[in-house]
């Protein structure tokens, strides 16, 4: 059921051209994982090799990300449903304008509206200035609940591509940080009674 009405939203994006990014995509990505009630990733937008798959973070930050799922237990194909501001791949994987972000919204609403997940994770400035108004930086407010759509409790972390240009696992470092808020995302997780 739930599956059958993502099926639908994704078969609606994969004729858009509602923004220009229509015309230079090579795939529509529109999700990855399992479509669930509790737990939902919001990326970016695809990059190379999301754009050349279909599939979201399938390139070194995806690997990343999913080293950082599963060290709290958590993989892709089991618990998370993971998706992007975008779901087509902006040039030289140029920032996504704000224009394309409008465009793109209704997809992503409707992607929520259907899941109501208990969980969204925010991953990256796009995400977060997608849905937390006023908000600018990441580290600010990374780490802290609020709340979403649907009664969801919704976290800002940083993108695992910040992190591969950080190395450091120092306390205090983006990667220590991560290792903070990937925590507390799993302690909430295992609150949930949903399935
Ligand atoms: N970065 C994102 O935010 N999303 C992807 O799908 C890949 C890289």
């Amino acid at each position: 059921m739930m599956e059958q009405e993502l099926e639908k939203i994704k078969e609606q994006c994969l004729g858009c051209q509602k923004c220009p990014l229509g015309q230079t995509r090579t795939n529509i990505v529109f999700s990855d994982g399992r479509p669930n009630h509790k737990l939902m990733l919001i990326g970016e937008a695809p990059g190379f090799n999301e754009d050349q798959t279909g599939k979201p973070f399938v390139g070194r930050a995806g690997q990343l990300l999913d080293k950082i799922l599963a060290s709290v237990g958590l993989s892709r194909e089991k618990d998370v449903y993971i998706c992007n501001t975008l779901k087509c791949r902006p040039p030289n994987n140029r920032d996504p304008l704000p224009s394309e972000k409008e465009a793109c919204r209704a997809y992503l609403d409707a992607q929520m509206a259907i899941l109501k997940p208990k969980i969204i994770i925010l991953c990256g400035k796009v995400a977060l200035t997608s849905f937390i108004t006023g908000a600018t930086s990441i580290s600010k407010i990374r780490g802290q609940w609020f709340d979403g759509p649907y009664g969801a409790k919704m976290m800002p972390i940083f993108h695992p591509s910040y992190l591969l240009r950080n190395q450091s696992k120092a306390p205090g470092s983006p990667k220590w940080l991560m290792w903070q808020d990937i925590q507390e995302i799993k302690r909430a997780y295992d609150e949930l009674a949903v399935d």
